[in-house]
């Protein structure tokens, strides 16, 4: 109890609510050690080799860190690779086109996290010097980089005591304190953190913040985690209370909105097509794609021609016109649903500024029309 009473005034965790600790620290003194010393140990024995695991140089580590906000670690091991190869330092990366960058985050989906990269690097080489800034609060000024790429990068490569809370994290935290509090939630994001930041060790920031990542991610898994062969498992709230698969809490999110996108395919006799970029704010921003109607529902070919002669997006004279697709694809971003249609424009001629189907694959284009390049033209 007293040991509980030192670490809640030692530590001031304002907004945790303190039976959660109380429920912990009065069982067991040395609670906290056994919690880190736990995992790192875990850790130590179960990690994965990883290209920037051993690092320290913060340009490494942010692109690995960056990347893995967008996806798993397996799916994004070749864009860190590629980036890594392509950029070898953070000048590299600000000298490269937008185009360039683009076309290298290509399927890993929300693009202005490519853009962000980008201006970073240009800010770093032109206003720091090439130099990263080296601590939690300065790296949190860069564009791009949050609470979580502030603390991942000043753990690992500076050593300072700054707790990551990533999916990983809220979720071992949530299940094994027993903590209902939605992670989305302004009052959830605070108490996480908290949580989190009290339980630091005292040394190897940059590890235990891995461990908990890496114990996240291949052993407190979303979907049946391995329970019966944790080593946390016997003083697991969650687990003594079968709430594993209700935690953690995620509030829902706001309405998803359905779109209808229907793109204009030339497909002409000299092998071009055509391409525009879209430029305006919102979703693809930079990215290229086929010329674009948008309608307020799926349409039938009738419908579509009405639409397709009003808005004169295509002036090239057509032989033929066919639908590519019968069936909508379905593309799911966070807050809208795509419902696309690719429509095959048969042409003589090529329109002004035509791309040849050749180079196609040197413009950055959205995951959708990505896929259907690959089973149309290949
Ligand atoms: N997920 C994202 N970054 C990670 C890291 N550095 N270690 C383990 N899992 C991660």
């Amino acid at each position: 109890m007293q040991i509980y009473v030192f670490y809640i005034q030692y530590f001031k965790p304002k907004e945790l609510k303190l039976n959660i600790l109380k429920d912990y620290f009065c069982g067991s003194t040395n609670f906290k050690m056994n919690f880190h010393s736990t995992l790192t140990s875990w850790y130590s024995v179960n990690k994965r080799s990883l290209p920037w695991r051993g690092s320290k140089n913060p340009y490494n580590i942010w692109l690995s860190e960056i990347i893995l906000q967008q996806t798993q670690i397996k799916q994004g091991l070749p864009y860190y690779e590629a980036f890594l190869s392509n950029y070898p330092s953070v000048q590299a990366l600000a000298e490269a086109s937008e185009t360039e960058i683009l076309n290298l985050w290509q399927g890993l989906g929300y693009y202005s996290r490519a853009r962000n990269l980008h201006f970073t690097a240009k800010h770093i080489t032109e206003n720091l010097n090439g130099e990263f800034p080296k601590s939690y609060k300065s790296l949190l000024e860069l564009k791009g980089v949050g609470d979580y790429t502030a603390s991942a990068i000043a753990s690992i490569c500076y050593e300072e005591a700054v707790a990551v809370v990533d999916g990983n994290v809220y979720r071992v935290l949530a299940r094994y304190f027993g903590i209902d509090t939605p992670i989305n939630s302004t009052e959830g994001i605070k108490q996480f953190k908290t949580l989190a930041q009290s339980l630091l060790p005292l040394s190897n920031f940059g590890d235990y913040n891995q461990a908990v990542m890496e114990f996240g991610s291949q052993q407190c898994k979303p979907q049946s985690p391995n329970c019966e062969l944790c080593l946390l498992a016997s003083s697991c709230k969650a687990y003594a209370t079968g709430s594993i698969k209700i935690l953690p809490v995620k509030l829902k999110k706001t309405k998803v909105t359905k779109k209808y996108f229907n793109f204009l395919v030339v497909d002409s006799d000299d092998q071009k097509t055509y391409l525009e970029q879209r430029t305006e704010k919102g979703i693809w921003q930079q990215l290229y794609q086929f010329p674009l109607i948008e309608t307020a529902a799926s349409v039938s070919e009738k419908e579509f021609l009405t639409h397709f002669k009003n808005t004169n997006k295509i002036t090239t004279p057509y032989k033929k016109l066919t639908l590519f697709n019968t069936e909508d694809i379905i593309h799911k971003l966070s807050h809208q649903q795509l419902h696309v249609k690719f429509w095959i424009i048969r042409t003589k001629q090529s329109p002004e500024n035509a791309v040849k189907w050749s180079d196609i694959t040197t413009y950055p284009v959205p995951a959708v029309i990505e896929r259907f390049i690959k089973n149309f033209y290949n």
